[in-house]
């Protein structure tokens, strides 16, 4: 059921992130891309910490995109078992936090644990306030795009940010994303958040997910101070 119901009170930034990077951060350390999966929590947790004490109300991390179940098989069942282990743990770190953490992107295509894990997350921290938290699974903005637009075709009404928030399973309106970071030395969207960033501001590092942390974030969010943002007006 999507809610009208603001996130948080506190006025500020939607930050959206593509954390990549992880593979190759293993690759040079000679591990197998698990290693990376795994130390990539460790710049998960540690950057929300960093955005709670920062003007964020909204994170958005991209984490299973839908093309990823192209990957190899071995590799999905390990992301599906970190995910399913991690949601639990984030939510813990969630409550104590008071941070609302919720889920974006299909749900029926998940292993039932993850499905699992993602309604006790989000059950658990729903009255959070300090930050929302959003993971997105399974996700692609073309695909709830495209969904929206059926929908509102096939009921003939016009409403079609609810339609895109329903396609893609969130539960309550979100601003639009200020500022997308992707980590990792690529720059493209990568299928994320395509109508949402219509203006974002947009900020490349050549970090790899696993050496991102809160500092990293603060960096990020100097270079968006300095941004000159005008939606397409003049400045007077
Ligand atoms: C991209 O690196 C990273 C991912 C596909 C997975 C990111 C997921 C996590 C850090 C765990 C998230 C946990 C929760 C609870 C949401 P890559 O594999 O594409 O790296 P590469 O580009 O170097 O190959």
């Amino acid at each position: 059921m999507i809610t009208e119901t603001p996130t948080t009170t506190n006025d500020g930034l939607h930050v959206a992130i593509i954390m990549d990077g992880n593979g190759r951060w293993a690759n040079k350390r000679n591990l197998p891309r698990s290693a990376g999966h795994h130390a990539g929590i460790r710049s998960l947790r540690d950057t929300v910490e960093a955005a709670v004490q920062r003007p964020i109300h909204t994170l958005t991390l991209y984490a299973f995109s839908s093309d990823n179940w192209q990957r190899p098989q071995s590799e999905v069942r390990t992301l599906m078992r970190i995910l399913a282990a991690q949601l639990p743990a984030q939510a813990a770190n969630c409550v104590r936090q008071n941070i609302r953490l919720s889920v974006i992107g299909r749900r029926d295509r998940l292993p039932e644990p993850v499905i699992q894990a993602l309604i006790r997350a989000e059950a658990r921290t729903m009255h959070g306030t300090s930050l929302h938290l959003r993971f997105a699974l399974d996700y692609s903005a073309r695909d709830s795009l495209s969904r929206a637009a059926q929908h509102v075709g096939n009921n003939g009404n016009g409403d079609f940010l609810h339609a895109l928030m329903r396609a893609y399973n969130a539960d309550c309106p979100v601003p639009d994303v200020d500022l997308l970071i992707r980590t990792g030395g690529e720059q493209r969207l990568s299928d994320f958040l395509l109508w949402e960033c219509a203006y974002a501001e947009l900020y490349f590092t050549p970090d790899y997910w696993p050496d991102f942390n809160g500092m990293k974030l603060d960096d990020a969010l100097d270079v968006f101070e300095k941004r000159q943002r005008r939606f397409g007006t003049i400045p007077v």
